[in-house]
């Protein structure tokens, strides 16, 4: 869309707990840029947790304020490092806005190594709530077809996030 291409936002996605925020603000620090994650961006302009949004007003009022929140800073900010939430690239219109407008990077993880962390995700994840390992892992594979658009894969097993960041920044340069 005519920013050059150091200039553009990189935004992180992939499923939850993949590391999207701490690789983030690592990048960030790295290439001295500011960082944005779309989920605290969101709890501090509405000041509630993510979960309390969930149940007071339900996941379709979320998903509402995640999608304009996303677009705003997509269109608005430039020169940024944005991690959205794990479900954000569900939305047709959040993909289309950062395709167009972003490098997208996809944080990719193996079931079997997500699933080796999963205790230590399920508390502050409404949607992880109640769910069989079975119905997770169904979940898990529903989404790679919405992350399968991006413009770079990383995957991440048996990687530190610092060298996660590491490999992105030379990527980048
Ligand atoms: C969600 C992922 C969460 C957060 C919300 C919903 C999802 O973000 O946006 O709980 O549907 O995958 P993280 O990917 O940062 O956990």
């Amino acid at each position: 869309t005519g920013i050059p291409v150091n200039k553009k936002n990189i935004v992180l996605i992939g499923f939850m707990g993949v590391g999207k925020t701490t690789v983030g603000q690592l990048i960030a620090t790295k290439l001295g840029r500011d960082f944005i994650d779309i989920d605290q961006y969101i709890e501090e302009k509405y000041n509630m947790p993510i979960p309390q949004m969930f149940k007071e007003f339900g996941e379709q009022h979320f998903r509402q304020i995640e999608k304009e929140t996303v677009i705003d800073i997509c269109k608005n900010q430039h020169n940024k490092i944005v991690s959205l939430g794990g479900g954000a690239f569900q939305q047709a219109e959040i993909r289309q806005t950062c395709l167009t407008s972003s490098l997208v990077l996809l944080l990719d993880l193996s079931w079997n190594s997500w699933k080796e962390r999963m205790d230590i995700l399920v508390d502050n994840r409404p949607v992880l709530h109640n769910r069989t390992l079975d119905e997770i892992h169904e979940l898990f594979q529903q989404r790679q077809l919405a992350y399968s658009k991006h413009h770079l894969k990383i995957r991440t097993d048996n990687q530190t996030p610092e060298e996660v960041a590491d490999f992105i920044v030379k990527k980048l340069q």
